[in-house]
């Protein structure tokens, strides 16, 4: 089983990029767990569709290797960072070779509010209901007040918030196992 695990945050200390190291530690053990680095990928330009940037390609061939995905994203003014949205419209295009179709994807986020990423986590949903994945419903990970969470340098020190991960892994292993059937 291959996951694929993508940051929303490009920072040096990311939460996120700290949610996915520890994501990495979790899984269940027939899972290899790769990540994907989106600082490489330049801003969408349609134009480009038909002749898409080496990273471009590089991404949506990690996507369709991957039997599932896991995305860990902060949350910026309420919604998905810009530079998730942008990956994710690349991996979309052209139309009709969407990277995105029937794939199994969890969400996971941690952010310095109270609201542990929800609202993004949410727009991330309306988006996969067009490209058609399919994002796990339970359990959420929505990680609130990140700050008391992880250490100076990103890594996740809370055991509950680690069994949230856990248990959130396994039913995505569990949901793309069924999808496959
Ligand atoms: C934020 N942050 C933030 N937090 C939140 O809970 N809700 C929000 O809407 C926002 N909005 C927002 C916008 C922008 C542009 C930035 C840079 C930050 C704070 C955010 O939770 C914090 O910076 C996290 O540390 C970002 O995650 P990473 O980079 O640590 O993974």
């Amino acid at each position: 089983m291959q996951i694929l695990g993508i940051a929303g945050s490009l920072r040096k200390a990311s939460y996120n990029a700290g949610v996915l190291r520890a994501a990495q530690q979790l899984a269940p053990p027939e899972v290899t767990f790769n990540t994907f680095d989106l600082s490489p990928i330049p801003v969408y330009n349609q134009d480009l569709d038909a002749t898409p940037p080496a990273a471009v390609t590089q991404f949506k061939t990690a996507i369709r290797a991957a039997d599932a995905i896991v995305i860990a994203t902060p949350e910026y003014n309420y919604s998905v960072p810009g530079i998730l949205k942008n990956a994710i419209d690349w991996a979309s295009r052209p139309y009709g070779d969407s990277a995105w179709l029937n794939k199994p994807i969890a969400l996971m986020g941690a952010s310095v509010g109270t609201f542990g990423t929800a609202r993004a986590q949410y727009h991330l949903r309306q988006s996969f209901i067009f490209l058609d994945a399919y994002v796990l419903n339970q359990p959420e990970v929505m990680i609130s007040n990140a700050s008391q969470r992880f250490d100076k340098d990103g890594n996740l020190t809370d055991d509950k918030t680690k069994e949230f991960i856990k248990a959130q892994l396994e039913a995505l292993v569990a949901w793309a196992r069924k999808l496959a059937k």
